[in-house]
């Protein structure tokens, strides 16, 4: 359960920051304490340089953000109006056009590099889990993706919408919670140890050009 600050009357917006992991040009200042610093990004992706798995550790970063970024939209409804738009168009943005690629990434690129690769074991079947529970994300982000467009174009629906955000979207960080921990705890690591450096180069191409403009 996210807190808000204990002095929100005094810091109004201290509640809602959130500081990237991977902190983008650094932790967030004492004068962008305003709803629109949770717009701060977090690192871009070095997809030209990183490895494979690198690439997908920092999408990781940037799920972790922009859901927990979700929950505190969701409490925002005292906050100024561009600033609500604006943290929702981001939060749009984020899981309509960033998410869906790196769930391609792991769909299209690695799971079935693992079914070929991996042993049938019980550690193998990790990589089915992860494909399943891409379905059942999609399901919940189905329902606050039209909430969030809407509060993007018209922040006054805030109010109105800010029960169902908060309960969707706390929901949300529950499942990338027990998702993320799967892929970085046994999925990654499987991928290490049975993929090929070709198969890996192959993963990291693949991901370069599903972002190509
Ligand atoms: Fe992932
Ligand atoms: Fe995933």
């Amino acid at each position: 359960m996210l807190r808000r600050a204990k002095d929100s009357r005094t810091a109004p917006a201290e509640n809602l920051r959130l500081k990237s992991r991977t902190g983008g040009s650094g932790a967030v200042t004492i004068e962008s304490m305003k709803f629109s610093a949770i717009q701060i990004q977090p690192k871009k992706s070095g997809l030209e340089e990183e490895n494979a798995i690198e690439a997908l550790i920092g999408c990781h970063d940037r799920i972790r953000h922009f859901s927990a970024m979700a929950v505190r939209l969701a409490d925002a409804t005292n906050e100024d109006g561009n600033q609500v738009s604006e943290a929702a168009k981001a939060v749009h943005r984020y899981f309509t056009v960033a998410l869906p690629l790196h769930e391609a990434d792991e769909n299209i690129s690695i799971d079935p590099r693992i079914q070929a690769s991996v042993p049938a074991t019980a550690l193998a079947d990790a990589s089915a889990e992860m494909v399943q529970q891409h379905k059942e994300i999609n399901a919940l982000l189905k329902a606050l993706i039209p909430l969030w467009e809407e509060v993007g174009t018209d922040p006054n629906r805030l109010p109105t919408h800010a029960s169902q955000l908060k309960t969707d979207s706390e929901r949300l960080v529950q499942l990338f919670d027990v998702h993320l921990t799967l892929e970085d705890q046994t999925v990654f690591p499987l991928m290490v140890k049975h993929l090929s450096a070709e198969d890996m180069d192959a993963i990291r191409t693949e991901m370069r050009e599903r972002r190509r403009p």
